[in-house]
């Protein structure tokens, strides 16, 4: 043991007096803010700024409004849980630095995307309330991802030049694809809740960085406000036709595709490098896990389908999120298609 800093620890040093008091007032917001029980036995939500977190993943969030420092040139990653985070992260990563490695040096063939492209709230502020972001980013211009809804950005990501690349999924596989995660990652002694249950609850926003609508909808208005600046995706428009969707990616953030790359077939490579079969075959991915909070990689890589809902649900619960669809986006101009039917009585 470094005695050294035992003895530092002990005395208590100015960041340690700065990381109790924040640890004091974090604990002291949550007791004020509404409280859920989350699907896994045991574990809690709290409702910050009309939306549903973790205790110790909202601290990082906080953190993160209060010191992120956007600049201009920063891209960010925003998503809702399990709408293809890791598949956006691969693609954004390999086209904006495609230059800056050959394609059989590309990082992702030996690190998983969540580790090239760290998480705020889940990475760069996981107990570092006031982290060095240059030296996080290994790569230039800097790239972050979150789940965080658009009204609750750190204010400079809103006010300075710097792009956001959103994507979501249709509600009902982005549930389906939580509810399967949330067993994965459970330790034996917590129960899951039911699907039924769990849909409920679902259905009501309650869930780690829901409501689903809501988090969507701020996202499709900046969007709609301004397209140069939120770049608004869906899950099933990449697997329908993923060069499209990357040229399009590409074009936003600056930089397109030229002729010869295209003719290179280039656009085909990224495609094929940031597959689900792909990825999940990497040795990083199958065997794997993140450093920061020991996740096994291979979680991220489920069935990769659209519409695997179908195999799950009843009709009554595609009867009510239709019908919440309707309510909650009516007007908005985004839609969301439920196409396949389902199979279960
Ligand atoms: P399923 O659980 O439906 O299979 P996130 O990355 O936001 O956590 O989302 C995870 C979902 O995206 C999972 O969906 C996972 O299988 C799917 N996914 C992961 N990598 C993908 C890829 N390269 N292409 C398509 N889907 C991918």
């Amino acid at each position: 043991m470094d005695t050294a800093t035992t003895s530092k620890a002990e005395i208590g040093s100015p960041i340690q007096d700065v990381d109790k008091s924040w640890d004091d007032e974090h604990q002291q917001l949550l007791q004020t803010l509404p409280e859920e029980q989350e699907w896994v036995s045991g574990s809690s939500l709290h409702l910050y700024q009309g939306f549903w977190y973790l205790p110790l993943v909202l601290k990082h969030v906080i953190s993160c409004q209060r010191h992120f420092q956007a600049s201009d040139s920063d891209v960010i990653i925003a998503t809702p849980p399990k709408c293809g985070t890791t598949w956006l992260k691969a693609l954004t990563f390999s086209t904006l630095y495609r230059n800056q490695f050959t394609r059989d040096e590309n990082p992702l063939l030996t690190f998983n995307p969540h580790r090239l492209l760290p998480s705020l709230e889940y990475g760069v502020y996981l107990n570092k309330p006031c982290p060095d972001l240059d030296n996080i980013c290994v790569y230039k211009p800097r790239l972050f991802a979150t789940h965080v809804p658009y009204a609750s950005l750190p204010t400079s990501i809103k006010d300075s030049d710097c792009k956001i690349v959103y994507m979501c999924r249709n509600p009902m596989d982005m549930f389906i694809s939580f509810w399967h995660f949330r067993d994965m990652l459970r330790v034996e002694s917590k129960e899951l809740l039911s699907l039924h249950k769990a849909f409920d609850k679902f259905c009501h926003g309650i869930y780690a960085h829901g409501p689903f609508f809501e988090h969507v909808l701020g996202y499709w208005k900046a969007s709609q406000e301004n397209p140069n600046k939120v770049l608004f995706l869906k899950y099933e428009d990449l697997k329908e036709d993923i060069s499209c969707q990357l040229m399009h990616l590409a074009m936003f953030l600056g930089v397109p595709f030229t002729e010869d790359e295209k003719k290179g077939g280039v656009v085909e490579e990224i495609a094929n490098i940031c597959s689900f079969e792909k990825l999940k075959e990497l040795e990083v991915n199958k065997n794997g896990s993140s450093q920061s909070n020991g996740i096994p990689y291979k979680v991220f890589f489920r069935k990769g389908k659209v519409g695997d809902w179908s195999n799950c649900v009843t009709p009554s619960m595609v009867e009510r999120l239709e019908k919440l669809i309707q309510e909650k986006l009516n007007n908005s101009g985004l839609t969301f298609k439920l196409s396949c039917k389902t199979s279960k009585p």
